[in-house]
């Protein structure tokens, strides 16, 4: 007998536009996918293709033009009740991709740590608030006197650290981690990576982490969604999507991540992805189908049964 996984986050059919009704853009484009309670989920896709958007619209600060977003069973998009949406503000929380301009540089870190706590937990004194920042900063590995210093003073690393502490203090469920290390030092990813995963596991955080290349997410999500100008194109567990990519999107991305062996290296061919390869016509329209248990894929039917063949 399987055992239900909880759906935490659920998506259905979003679309999200840009622009006025007559000019209108669209930056999300009929997108569904849930994720479970203590899962990582990786959204994938190349600059501009719609992952920051989802991850707004998801806490609330980008309207939704369709569709619906569901957290913990409850409707989050579209006009909500006022406890239902300080519900989400607390329990959702967001790390932002570059930590040299996502921080307010005239604040000082106890402030900017401390400022989702303004909102909700009404009733805490000054003193408890100090205990929390100070708190929050140790359990991302910083000493809590940086609490009266300001965001210029640290390297890109710590002000990363800085953004996590300022979400953890909320005590979330969920965190939308927002390409956290690919503005910082290679050498520092790693200690940012490995604290996030440090994170899930003493709190059983969920996590949807958004990349633009594929290295990133392999080995710490459970889950990757690839996406291609606002429409997801393949979902599937990781090591499935690795073994078995089918869309020629995710194949592209997937030749483009540097291989450790120099010859192998420089042997490779880089594919490029040209969305004129696809057969579509109004009698062989592309559809979200399960090509294999779990593993999804925008196809049309005679791409499915080619791409089954092959694999
Ligand atoms: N506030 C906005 N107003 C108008 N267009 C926007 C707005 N925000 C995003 N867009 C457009 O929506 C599309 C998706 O943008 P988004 O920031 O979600 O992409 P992304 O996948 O996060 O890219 P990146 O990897 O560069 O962060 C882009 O074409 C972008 O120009
Ligand atoms: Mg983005």
């Amino acid at each position: 007998m399987t055992e239900q996984r909880k759906k935490l986050i659920q998506v259905q059919d979003l679309t999200v536009k840009f622009g006025s009704r007559r000019h209108s853009f669209t930056a999300v484009d009929n997108v569904s996918f849930h994720i479970y309670q203590g899962e990582t989920f990786g959204l994938v896709g190349e600059s501009g293709s719609g992952k920051t958007t989802i991850g707004r619209s998801i806490i609330r600060i980008h309207p939704t033009a369709g569709g619906k977003i569901l957290f913990d069973g409850k409707q989050i998009n579209g006009p909500i009740p006022r406890q239902l949406d300080q519900e989400v503000t607390r329990r959702i929380q967001m790390i932002f991709q570059d930590p040299m301009s996502s921080l307010n540089e005239r604040a000082k870190v106890d402030y900017i740590v401390s400022e989702g706590l303004h909102a909700g937990h009404h009733g805490l004194t000054a003193a408890q608030r100090r205990e929390k920042v100070a708190k929050a900063l140790s359990d991302v590995g910083l000493l809590p006197e940086f609490a009266s210093r300001f965001p210029h003073e640290f390297s890109g690393g710590q002000r990363q650290r800085i953004g996590i502490a300022r979400a953890l203090i909320m005590e979330p469920d969920f965190i939308i981690a927002d390409e956290p290390i690919s503005a910082l030092d290679v050498s520092i990813r790693a200690q940012v990576l490995n604290l996030l995963s440090r994170l899930q596991k003493e709190r059983g955080l969920t996590y949807l982490f958004i990349a633009h290349d594929l290295s990133v997410v392999r080995f710490i999500c459970d889950r990757i969604a690839v996406i291609h100008k606002g429409k997801l194109v393949e979902l599937a567990e990781s090591e499935e999507l690795f073994a078995r990519p089918l869309h020629p999107y995710t194949r592209a991305l997937l030749s483009a991540i540097p291989q450790p062996d120099p010859i192998a290296e420089r042997k490779k061919t880089l594919l490029v992805y040209d969305p004129a390869c696809h057969d579509y016509t109004p009698d062989n329209p592309p559809a979200w189908q399960e090509a294999f248990p779990g593993h999804y894929v925008l196809a049309s039917q005679k791409e499915l049964d080619a791409w089954q063949k092959l694999s």
